[in-house]
C-alpha cells in the first residue's frame, strides 16, 4: 500500500451518525471491525461512515505506532499522522500483518501549518473527527547549565506547543461529535526527572493545560485523558536529544554524554544514564501501553489521569494523592456549575 491518503466516503450519513453518543459509536465500530475482517476482501477497503474517526500524531514508531494498529483493529477509521509519511514502512507492515488499513498522512506538530491542513483534510474526506491521540514527543538530556535556551525552546516546541497547535485544531471537531482527546505525557509530566529539565517542563506544561481544559471541555462533552507511561522500550531512546554543551560529534548522543560532559555534572549524569539503560529492560513494549490507551477510548468513564503499569503508578503516587485525577477534575467541574 502506498503512503498516500486513503480517501473514505462521507456525506449525509456522517452528519447523522454525529448525534450517535462517543460509545454507541464505539460500539459499532466493533461491529463493523468484524465484518471487516471477514467480509473484505484484500485490497478492498471499507467505506463506513458510522465508524468513528481517530486521528493519533507520531506513528512511524513506538506507541503512536501500536495505538494506531490496535485502533484500526477496534473499528476505528484511523488515520495515522506523521512528519515524514517516507518512515510510513514499519507501521504499514504492522497494519499489514494484523490486517488492518490506516490512512497515512503528515502532520508535523511543530508546523502549525501541516497541523490545520491535516486536520481540515480529514474533517473533509472523513466527515468528522471522534477522537485524537496526542502522541508525538521527543526526550531531551541535559541540565540548565549545558542546555541553551534554544535548547528548551525546541523540547518545549514539540512537547508543548505541539500538543497545543493539535489540540486546537481539532477541539470544534471534538466538540461537534462529544468526542475524545488523549495525550501521551509521561510519569515525566508529573515528577521532575534529573537531567530532564526541558522534558519534564514541557510534560508538566501539557499536564497543567490539559487538566485545566478537562472540566471546560466535559462541558460540551468531550473527555480529557492523559496517559503517563514510565520507561517503554521504543524508538525514544535513539530519539532523544542531547543538550548542546553535551554533544561531542561522536554521534553517539545520550550514550556519550557523560563522557563529553564539560562541567561538575559529569559523575552525576553516568549515574544517571546507567540507572536509564537498566531500567529499560523492565520497560514497557508500546503495545502494553497502547492497550492502556484503547481502554481510556472504549471505557464508559475514563479517569482524567491513566498510569501505564504499576511502577507509573506507584512514582506518580508519591507526588500525587489523587493518582487518577478524579478529586480535582471533581472539584474543579464544581466550579463551572456554579
Ligand atoms: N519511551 C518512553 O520511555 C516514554 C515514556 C513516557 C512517555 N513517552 C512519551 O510517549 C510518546 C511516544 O514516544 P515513544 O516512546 O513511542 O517514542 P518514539 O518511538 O521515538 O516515537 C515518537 C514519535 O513522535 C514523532 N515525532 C517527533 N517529533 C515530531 C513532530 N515534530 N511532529 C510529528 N511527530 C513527531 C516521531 O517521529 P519521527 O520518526 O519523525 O521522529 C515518532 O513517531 C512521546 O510523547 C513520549 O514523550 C515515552
Amino acid at each position: 500500500m502506498s503512503c498516500e491518503s486513503i480517501r473514505f466516503w462521507s456525506g449525509p450519513a456522517a452528519v447523522l451518525v454525529n448525534r450517535e453518543s462517543f460509545t454507541q459509536k464505539v460500539a459499532i465500530a466493533v461491529a463493523t471491525a468484524t465484518v471487516v475482517s471477514v467480509r473484505t476482501p484484500p485490497g478492498h477497503h471499507v467505506e463506513n461512515a458510522l465508524r468513528p474517526v481517530a486521528l493519533i500524531t507520531g506513528t512511524s514508531s513506538g506507541i503512536g505506532l501500536a495505538v494506531a494498529v490496535k485502533a484500526a483493529r477496534a473499528g476505528y477509521r484511523t488515520v495515522a499522522t506523521m512528519r515524514d509519511t517516507a518512515k510510513a514502512g514499519d507501521l504499514l507492515e504492522a497494519a499489514a500483518e494484523a490486517g488492518v488499513r490506516v490512512d497515512v498522512r503528515r502532520l508535523d506538530v511543530v508546523d502549525r501549518d501541516s497541523v490545520a491542513a491535516a486536520v481540515a483534510g480529514v474533517v473533509a474526506d472523513h466527515g468528522g473527527l471522534d477522537v485524537v491521540v496526542n502522541n508525538a514527543g521527543q526526550g531531551h538530556v541535559g541540565t540548565v547549565e549545558v542546555d541553551s535556551v534554544e535548547d528548551f525552546r525546541r523540547t518545549m516546541e514539540v512537547n508543548f506547543f505541539g500538543v497545543l497547535h493539535v489540540t486546537k485544531e481539532a477541539m470544534p471537531h471534538l466538540r461537534a461529535n462529544r468526542g475524545r482527546l488523549v495525550t501521551v505525557t509521561s510519569v515525566g509530566g508529573v515528577v521532575g526527572q534529573p537531567f530532564n529539565e526541558a522534558y519534564c517542563a514541557a510534560k508538566f506544561a501539557v499536564e497543567g493545560m490539559m487538566e485545566s481544559l478537562a472540566p471546560v471541555a466535559a462541558t460540551q462533552g468531550v473527555r480529557v485523558v492523559v496517559v503517563e507511561p514510565g520507561a517503554v522500550g521504543s524508538n525514544f531512546l535513539e530519539n532523544v536529544s542531547v543538550g548542546s554543551e553535551l554533544e561531542n560529534g561522536s554521534g553517539e548522543g545520550w550514550r556519550d554524554a557523560a563522557g563529553a560532559a564539560p562541567m561538575p555534572y559529569a559523575r552525576a549524569l553516568r549515574s544517571y544514564l546507567e540507572r536509564s539503560t537498566v531500567g529499560l529492560a523492565r520497560a514497557q513494549t508500546p503495545d502494553e501501553v497502547a492497550d492502556h490507551v484503547l481502554r481510556v477510548l472504549s471505557s464508559d468513564a475514563p479517569p482524567f489521569r491513566v498510569q501505564t503499569s504499576d511502577a507509573a503508578r506507584r512514582l506518580v503516587g508519591l507526588k500525587l494523592v489523587d493518582t487518577d485525577g478524579a478529586a480535582v477534575t471533581g472539584v474543579t467541574a464544581q466550579w463551572l456549575r456554579w
